[in-house]
């Protein structure tokens, strides 16, 4: 089988294919045919070695962190049927934090834990790919972190990336009064589309505007997936007793802190339940996400760059089988 790996850490040139037997399933895995992978900032992050996670990565290593397929067998102790997820069945999952083993090849090995069996009779695997990371990470940024309560107003940063088209809507069904959310011009309409109140930071003042949205009082919630040039001015448009959440794992709390005000940094959390959650969403139409590009397995260096440019919109995978 073919498979991404890196045998140094670097630029998107390091990514290379090659050919390799394909992994044998251990306790409690489930093979499974990888149709679609998701690309998500943490595999540049991991390619390049800047994330705290690289320095478990045992080189040379697969990367990739969630995928799609169909499943092909299981170890001697998982019941597949019990799950609800025989041979031939279509399924999707993302990795635990600590599990390394990537998900940028055409046969993996995945922890049945990990996965969840897809709905529907013709379903799209493409957005399957990438539905598990970006909406954990959403779910755990929501309901763990900022503990969104019904009636209160979000302003989220980055709107249209892959966590950021899942966060809109769950954020809404969660009873979210008002979600505004920030994101380049072109972006506005497809936050319109998903219920959110775009404000075009490329066109106008984001914080100036926030204050006149709610009046001068500001919002009660912050969930900010740029953090860069948006956490430290968020920190004036908050209102009082409010909170904010830094979904880049290298935030600094501090300076909100020193002011009073709940902040946390999102650690994704994935379960079961949430997976079934967000399988259940994009069925039923309630969590569309958008596949702005589908890429063939080689080049996945192509899809690091848009995602390292920080302007990636909805998500990118990787077709393994092309
Ligand atoms: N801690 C965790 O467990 C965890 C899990 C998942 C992701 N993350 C991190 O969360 C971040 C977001 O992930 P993602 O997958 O959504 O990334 P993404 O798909 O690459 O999206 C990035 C978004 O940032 C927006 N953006 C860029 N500059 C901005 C600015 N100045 N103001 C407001 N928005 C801006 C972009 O919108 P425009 O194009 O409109 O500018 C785009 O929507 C990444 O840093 C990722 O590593 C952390």
């Amino acid at each position: 089988m073919r498979e991404i790996i890196i045998d140094t850490f670097g630029t998107p040139d390091v990514l290379q294919l090659r050919e390799s037997a394909p992994p044998a399933a251990g306790p409690g895995d489930v093979l499974v045919s990888v149709a679609f992978a998701g690309l998500n900032p943490i595999d540049y992050k991991m390619r390049d070695g800047s994330s705290g996670q690289a320095k478990n990565l045992e080189l040379p290593a697969v990367l990739g962190r969630e995928m799609s397929g169909h499943v092909i067998g299981a170890a001697d102790d998982v019941d597949l049927e019990a799950l609800g997820m025989p041979v031939g069945s279509p399924v999707f999952g993302v990795r635990t934090l600590g599990d390394m083993r990537g998900a940028y090849a055409e046969t993996v090995a995945f922890s049945a834990h990990d996965l969840c069996p897809v709905p529907g009779a013709e379903p799209d695997l493409r957005a399957y790919a990438g539905l598990a990371l970006a909406g954990t990470t959403a779910q755990t940024a929501l309901e763990d972190d900022a503990r969104l309560r019904p009636g209160e107003t979000l302003l989220v940063h980055g709107g249209t990336g892959g966590v950021g088209q899942l966060l809109i809507p769950l954020a809404l069904q969660a009873g979210a009064a008002r979600v505004l959310a920030t994101g380049r011009a072109e972006n506005a309409e497809r936050i319109r589309e998903l219920g959110g109140e775009p404000i075009a930071y490329d066109e106008e003042d984001w914080a100036e505007r926030v204050l006149s949205e709610t009046r001068g009082r500001g919002v009660d919630v912050v969930i900010d997936l740029h953090y860069f040039t948006t956490f430290l001015p968020s920190l004036d448009v908050i209102a009082e007793g409010g909170r904010i959440v830094a979904v880049p794992s290298l935030a600094d709390l501090a300076p909100a802190r020193e002011r009073g005000i709940r902040a946390s940094v999102t650690r994704m959390s994935p379960s079961r339940g949430r997976l079934q959650q967000l399988a259940q969403g994009h069925a039923s139409g309630l969590l569309p996400l958008e596949v702005a590009a589908v890429l063939p397995l080689a080049e996945a260096g192509r899809g690091h760059e848009v995602l390292e440019s920080g302007h990636a919109r909805g998500k990118i995978v990787l077709e393994t089988h092309a």
